[in-house]
């Protein structure tokens, strides 16, 4: 148990023996003064951040070392692809401001948001090199007890209590700190901050955790106050959970391939159970993106330091490499074998709506089947130049390019673009009509009927 966890004393406030509180929103304030918040780092996190809370009316100062992304932000550009934000920046221009000087933000901040990359080291800990960083600028700019550290960036639990002991040791133990991870999915980020299920704030004192959750009142959000130990695990444990759910309905799938049932009217009846709830029982090729991944193979890490083997998240992680590759069985039973074939990919970046490619499941299946000798042609409507990232993978300029010959397609990532596409017109032109929906978004009937030989995920004989 941490010190935060212990303490009982702090205020009205503060939770007791490290159990969550949930603090009732309707009690809350529902305006309040705009705040002064800096943002350190203007990548994803930072930027939805840093531009969702100028939209609530306080003055945003967002830090960033690369020069270029500062001048292309206040000439107005976004240096992400994400619906909506370009907007809401630029109806809220005159409360955002970016800067490369550490000391700028500081001086136009009180409140400061570490977004700062953690990713994953060779060892599947979380590199915590640039919050370090941070912490040694700092210590050379000057932050005073006026300032509350507020820490965005998904850290392994125990960050917040090493953090506060960096700053004690660097002389700026008057600094405040809290933790308030972000539950962003990227491509309904704006939203997700915007209505969120939850915000979770932790604190190691309750003033701190109050300014934080202040800036929250506008939404009306249920906010739960809570230690920062105990915070820094909300994230992870949701992350992993959902991972979790989504290897559990793929390896449903896998088994309803061999007993001939559908696994989308299985999740769907599982849904309605409000117990499980249907979120995140889509049966696919795999999870990917920047998150899941790198956060379930932390909290397994996590767990492992400290003694404990968390075999539920190995399992999790396997049945996902393996989920990635089971296209190209599929593929396989229909062309007997994949070297010289034609196979094109439809969607590369990990989900819709965005153009992450960051252990997007698409990278794998294109390098396996380079491997098999395979030719593989790729359209996603938002990344281009997919040779980039996986040598002799071809670019096309539309689906339709894409098909054109193949004598295989497979959906990988289920934009509306391309799953709305004129399936009849393209089977046309396929050389063979082998269709693999790897993210079960197509009509299995329909497709059958415009005489496609058409295969999900777990939708054997449907
Ligand atoms: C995820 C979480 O959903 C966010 O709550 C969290 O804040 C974020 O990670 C983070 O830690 O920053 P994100 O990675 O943007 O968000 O994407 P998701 O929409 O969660 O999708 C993740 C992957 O799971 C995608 O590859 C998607 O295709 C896959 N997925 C999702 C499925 O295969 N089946 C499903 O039912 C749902």
């Amino acid at each position: 148990m941490s010190a935060a966890d212990a303490g009982t004393t702090a205020g009205a406030s503060r939770h007791a023996n490290g159990e969550l509180r949930e603090a009732d929103r309707a009690a809350a304030p529902a305006e309040t003064t705009p705040a002064r918040i800096g943002v350190i780092g203007a990548g994803y996190v930072g930027l939805v951040t840093g531009v969702c809370l100028a939209s609530l009316g306080n003055q945003v100062t967002l830090r960033d070392i690369d020069e270029g992304k500062v001048s292309a932000l206040e000439r107005g550009d976004v240096p992400i692809y994400e619906p909506g934000l370009d907007t809401l920046m630029a109806d809220h221009r005159e409360r955002l401001t970016y800067t490369l000087s550490l000391d700028h933000m500081l001086e136009q901040s009180d409140i400061v948001f570490i977004a700062v990359d953690t990713p994953p080291t060779y060892s599947g800990d979380a590199d915590l090199s640039r919050v370090m960083t941070v912490l040694d600028e700092l210590e050379a700019t000057g932050a005073d007890d006026r300032h509350i550290l507020v820490m965005k960036s998904t850290v392994p639990v125990g960050t917040g209590e090493r953090v506060r002991a960096e700053l004690e040791a660097r002389g700026l133990g008057k600094v405040g700190y809290a933790s308030n991870p972000e539950f962003l999915k990227e491509g309904a980020a704006i939203e997700d901050f915007l209505a969120p299920d939850r915000v979770v704030v932790g604190d190691f004192e309750p003033q701190h955790g109050d300014a934080v959750e202040a800036l929250y009142a506008p939404l009306e959000a249920r906010v739960v106050r809570t230690s920062v130990p105990s915070a820094e695990m909300v994230k992870y444990a949701s992350n992993a959970f959902l991972a979790t759910k989504i290897s559990f309905i793929n390896e449903i799938a896998n088994v309803c391939e061999e007993v001939g049932a559908d696994v989308a009217v299985v999740a769907e009846g599982m849904g309605l159970d409000r117990r499980i709830g249907p979120a995140f029982l889509r049966a696919g090729v795999g999870f990917g993106g920047s998150c899941f991944p790198k956060d379930v193979t932390a909290l397994k890490q996590l767990a492992g330091n400290s003694g404990y083997h968390f075999q539920l998240l190995t399992s999790v992680i396997e049945v996902n490499e393996l989920q990635k590759r089971r296209v190209v069985n599929k593929l396989k039973k229909h062309l007997d074998t994949l070297e010289g074939r034609r196979v094109a990919l439809l969607g590369l970046a990990f989900k819709p709506e965005t153009d992450d490619m960051r252990e997007a499941s698409s990278l794998v299946l294109a390098a396996r089947l380079m491997a098999e000798g395979t030719r593989v042609v790729a359209y996603d409507p938002v990344v281009t130049h997919p040779g980039d990232l996986v040598h002799g993978v071809l670019d096309a300029e539309s689906v339709e390019a894409a098909v054109a010959g193949a004598d295989a397609a497979v959906l990988v990532t289920e934009w509306t673009s391309i799953v709305e596409s004129d399936w009849a017109a393209l089977r046309e032109t396929m050389s063979t009509p082998i269709l693999i929906d790897g993210r079960n978004a197509l009509d299995p009937a329909q497709m059958r009927d415009l005489g496609y030989v058409y295969e999900g995920i777990g939708r054997n004989g449907r």
